[in-house]
């Protein structure tokens, strides 16, 4: 694939926010030299502590606020191209609703407002009322809703004018388990449609399920990015082994990074690559042929924490230093 501009459906270079409060006494440095490349059709997953810059970026992307320093592209237009907006659904990080609307007559005027065509806008209102599973509720009033049902209904407020591009700032904050299923679900059902999805969120189990693509962003600064299967990735092969007999322990043992037994099944975790090989002769000459083996995986929680700590105690340091 070739690295050019339009490639990428987000494209930022340098892209930084300073905010100055009290006349340029007090800066804050929301977004400090942001990069970023997210290809069509990806679902990435932006992440970071709060007071990250995520909203800030988010905001950026919109043309919403005027970056400090840098640009980018998105959908090819620059940033802060209005034109654009017709292509992006946008889902805030604290949804307002006229509450005293019911469902559908909310959605209708959203949908004038977002300049749907007249004869269109009865289907695609209920498209997006069947998209977010909330049809069998068009005709209630949005103040007798839940949470998890009002930010439902501000997904298919976003999805009104079928945007290629959804930007989503906290879709699952707030909401209890079966809440947060049900947005991934409609996120996994978008993805199938081919859209491309860029969505901040705290909930990494989440962006675990449901990304191709991460950024962390630590205190302004991406920290870290990239498809997911990379950034998870770990060295090492995890084996179970059934029945394996006692004899092999000795021989196992300074091999193996950890091992553990449950029930009848010894589970050996072999980090060293140098080691692999032959740990599977030991088990092959014990009469385990039939061991399962398995790449190590990281968690996205551990490789988070990793990350930020690592991010801190080198500015930290940097700041000691300078
Ligand atoms: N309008 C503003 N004026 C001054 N500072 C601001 C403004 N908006 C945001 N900030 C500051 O910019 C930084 C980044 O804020 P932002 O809301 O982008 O973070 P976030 O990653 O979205 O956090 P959260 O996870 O809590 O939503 C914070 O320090 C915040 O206080
Ligand atoms: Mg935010």
């Amino acid at each position: 694939m070739t690295d050019s501009i339009s490639d990428y459906i987000i494209e930022t270079q340098d892209l930084t926010k300073i905010y100055n409060r009290w006349f340029g006494l007090r800066m804050t440095e929301a977004v400090m030299g942001l990069d970023l490349k997210i290809q069509p059709n990806c679902t990435f997953g932006f992440l970071g502590p709060n007071g990250a810059g995520k909203t800030t970026t988010i905001k950026m992307l919109l043309g919403l606020v005027r970056p400090t320093r840098g640009g980018g592209c998105v959908l090819h237009r620059p940033l802060g191209d209005q034109d654009v907006r017709k292509y992006i659904g946008f889902l805030p990080e604290e949804p307002a609703f006229g509450r005293h609307l019911k469902a559908r007559e909310f959605l209708t005027l959203c949908a004038k407002l977002s300049h749907v065509e007249p004869n269109e806008q009865r289907q695609r209102v209920e498209k997006a009322l069947q998209t977010v599973r909330l049809d069998h509720r068009a005709g209630s009033r949005l103040a007798e809703f839940s949470r998890g049902m009002l930010q439902r209904i501000g997904i298919a407020q976003a999805l009104l004018h079928d945007p290629t591009l959804l930007i989503l700032d906290e879709p699952m904050t707030g909401l209890d388990p079966p809440g947060r299923r049900e947005i991934k679900e409609i996120m996994l059902d978008l993805r199938q449609r081919e859209k491309t999805i860029f969505f901040s969120s705290h909930i990494l189990s989440d962006v675990e399920e449901l990304c191709d693509s991460v950024g962390i962003l630590n205190r302004g600064r991406l920290v870290l990015a990239g498809p997911l299967a990379d950034l998870l990735a770990a060295s090492g092969v995890e084996y179970t082994v059934t029945n394996m007999p006692a004899t092999l322990l000795p021989s196992l043992e300074p091999l193996v990074a950890g091992m553990q037994k449950k029930h009848n099944q010894w589970i050996l975790q072999v980090t060293d690559e140098a080691h692999q090989e032959t740990v599977r002769e030991i088990l092959k000459r014990g009469g385990c042929s039939d061991a399962e083996s398995r790449r190590l995986r990281k968690n996205l929680d551990d490789v988070f924490m990793e990350t930020i700590e690592a991010d801190n105690e080198r500015r930290g340091k940097e700041t000691q230093h300078g």
